[in-house]
């Protein structure tokens, strides 16, 4: 037998040797001394290799709002193109609750645990190496490509997050990136709507719709605006020129030749949207892959938009949020310990403008 076979032997032996002596020869003051030194060590190594925590949303197993869990884990170490944020406020989205199903984790490329939430403002803690515009102390607001925005601290690349906006506090801020950024995508990058054009802006009451309204109202264009009669008064304080009750008026009695669509809603009215759009015009849909044999029937062009984290289109936004051009709208603010409310209002799909978790207080 070699030698590396038996040492493990030779300690063990020596192990049970020593603790028959402290069980029985050795005095009684000195096996005191020796158990408070045990009960000491374990203690100090855990001072010293815990890590630092924070409270959360996690997600261990997808299914319904119930598998949400309010918990201690350790804050997320930002790697060198990450900064660690603060979080004060967290926006809650529709997706938010689709990822928490598990529907589309391939789709995502999302993989347990997760801890959910893509919008968040807050104040950058510390920095990575390769961090060069952002630093400790920023306010700063962001849609964070991988989520963990239901926490107290979260990390962002600095192609996500830009300044917060001084004229909004956390709260307002974090109801805005995600949403802001597809009305961007969609209406400026793909539809390149432009001053005089007419738009029909489907679910104008929503988080994406609000946002629309003003951008597309920012941007010159006519805005027609869809949404339930409770609603109606909303979408004219955001501008919409044209307000239709969805739920009384079949919106392509009015709206006709518009140059573009948004469309949050999809099924039948994605399918009532085709013969509304002018020859040469577009849909941008938000929910759904357009038929391309009803692009090709009508001569419009269709999109189906996934939205990106942008900063410097979230700078722009920041812009026009400044110049009192735009403004979130917030319906609903929730404790973090209620997040499970705050999924099941969102996955209604019948929310008021935004809910945002508020995470902590905002700062003096
Ligand atoms: N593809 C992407 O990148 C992307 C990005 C963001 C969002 N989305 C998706 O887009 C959808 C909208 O997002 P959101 O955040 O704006 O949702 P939201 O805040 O829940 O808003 C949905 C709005 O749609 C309205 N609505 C419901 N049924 C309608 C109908 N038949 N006709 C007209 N309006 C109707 C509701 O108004 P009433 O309450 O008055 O009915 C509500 O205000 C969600 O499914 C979301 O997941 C996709």
């Amino acid at each position: 037998m070699s030698d590396g076979e038996t040492r493990p032997r030779r300690v063990f032996a020596r192990l049970i040797t020593f603790s028959m002596y402290t069980l029985t020869i050795m005095p009684i003051s000195n096996r005191l001394i020796l158990g408070a030194v045990a009960a000491i060590l374990p203690v100090m190594a855990r001072a010293q290799s815990t890590k630092p925590m924070m409270k959360a949303i996690v997600i261990h197993e997808y299914g319904g709002p119930e598998v949400l869990k309010y918990e201690d884990v350790p804050r997320p170490e930002p790697k060198e193109n990450e900064a660690l944020v603060r979080v004060i406020a967290a926006g809650v989205n529709p997706v938010d609750a689709l990822i928490r199903t598990g529907k589309y984790a391939k789709f995502f490329g999302t993989t347990l645990p997760l801890i959910p939430g893509y919008d968040i403002a807050g104040i950058v803690e510390k920095t990575g190496a390769k961090i060069t515009k952002l630093k400790a102390g920023d306010s700063i607001y962001a849609y964070v490509l991988w989520g963990g925005g239901y926490a107290e601290y979260a990390v962002a690349t600095e192609g996500e997050a830009t300044a917060k906006p001084k004229s909004l506090n956390y709260i307002e801020a974090a109801a805005a990136p995600l949403v802001a950024l597809t009305a961007w995508q969609a209406l400026i990058d793909t539809a390149k709507l432009s001053a005089g054009q007419t738009v029909l802006i489907h679910g104008g009451s929503g988080g994406v719709g609000s946002m629309a309204i003003q951008i597309a109202k920012a941007r010159g264009a006519k805005v027609i605006a869809t949404a339930s009669t409770s609603n109606q008064e909303l979408l004219k304080q955001l501008g919409a020129d044209v307000a239709i009750d969805y739920t009384k008026t079949k919106f392509e009695d009015v709206a006709k030749d518009v140059d573009v669509v948004l469309d949050s809603v999809g099924k039948d009215t994605l399918a009532r949207s085709y013969g509304v759009v002018r020859k040469g015009g577009i849909i941008a849909t938000l929910v759904a892959e357009p038929d391309q044999a009803e692009l090709d029937k009508h001569g419009i062009r269709g999109a189906a938009i996934s939205v990106k984290p942008n900063a410097s289109e979230l700078a722009e936004i920041t812009k026009l949020i400044e110049e009192k051009k735009i403004k979130p709208v917030v319906s609903q603010v929730l404790p973090l310990t209620e997040a499970v409310k705050a999924q099941e209002q969102a996955a209604t799909h019948h929310t008021r403008g935004k809910i945002v978790l508020k995470i902590a207080d905002e700062p003096k």
